[in-house]
């Protein structure tokens, strides 16, 4: 068993009865949708799940958890998924995948929100490995890359292959990089201010509590 394996099996057994579950999207979350189904089958845990994304939905479908759609929630009991970076405060950075809309909406509307992460994740500051992802409009890609540049970011159009990376909810995706020195609190506030931004990657204030597997061990902050 790998740490990512271990957190996501940790986290798993701290669900309860008659909780809805919000599933997120990438490796860790696939290990603990396939650890909560192990439970769901094997101790009758009774619960419902709601997923961040096609692939999560597609998971919990085939391993039989009884999924609600986000469309019918107002909120949920415990939001699980993992982090690409994670920053002393517990301020995260997310979204290299595609699904950055239905993750934060569902972090926000949770109880709690579990980061599920192994030590590669832990960094001194968000942006430290990876660029920022925002998701634009896919009409104002360039207009918000002109509203980036005047707050000091240099945004670049995400490729996959031949084409234009395409999220799930449809938009485009900026990779941008800031200055090593921004303040990530401002950043944030700035970014939700800037039309045509549909979604960005960082999670302030969202993270309730940060599992960390590592060497067999599991870290916890609250
Ligand atoms: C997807 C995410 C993932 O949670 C993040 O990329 C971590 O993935 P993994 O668990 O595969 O390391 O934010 O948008």
């Amino acid at each position: 068993m790998n740490d990512k394996q271990r957190v996501a099996e940790h986290a798993a057994q701290k669900i309860e009865n008659g909780m809805l579950v919000g599933l997120g999207t990438g490796s860790t979350a696939n290990y603990f949708i396939e650890a909560l189904a192990r439970r769901h089958q094997q101790e009758s845990l009774q619960i419902q799940v709601v997923a961040s994304s096609v692939v999560s939905t597609i998971k919990a479908q085939q391993l039989g958890l009884p999924l609600r759609s986000m469309e019918h929630i107002t909120e949920l009991d415990v939001y699980v998924d993992g982090a690409d970076e994670v920053a002393p405060d517990s301020t995260l950075l997310k979204g290299r995948g595609s699904d950055l809309v239905r993750e934060k909406l569902l972090a926000k509307a949770a109880k709690a929100f579990w980061v599920l992460i192994d030590p590669s994740k832990k960094v001194e500051r968000i942006g430290q490995h990876f660029p920022i992802a925002i998701e634009a409009m896919p009409f104002a890609w360039q207009l918000v890359q002109r509203s980036l540049a005047d707050i000091g970011g240099d945004a670049k159009l995400r490729h996959t292959g031949d084409g234009l990376f395409v999220t799930s909810y449809g938009s485009l995706v900026l990779d941008t990089v800031f200055d090593p020195a921004t303040d990530v609190e401002q950043l944030n506030g700035r970014l939700n201010a800037i039309p045509g931004i549909v979604e960005h990657g960082i999670f302030a204030g969202l993270a309730t509590a940060v599992f960390c597997g590592e060497n067999g061990r599991i870290e916890e902050r609250q």
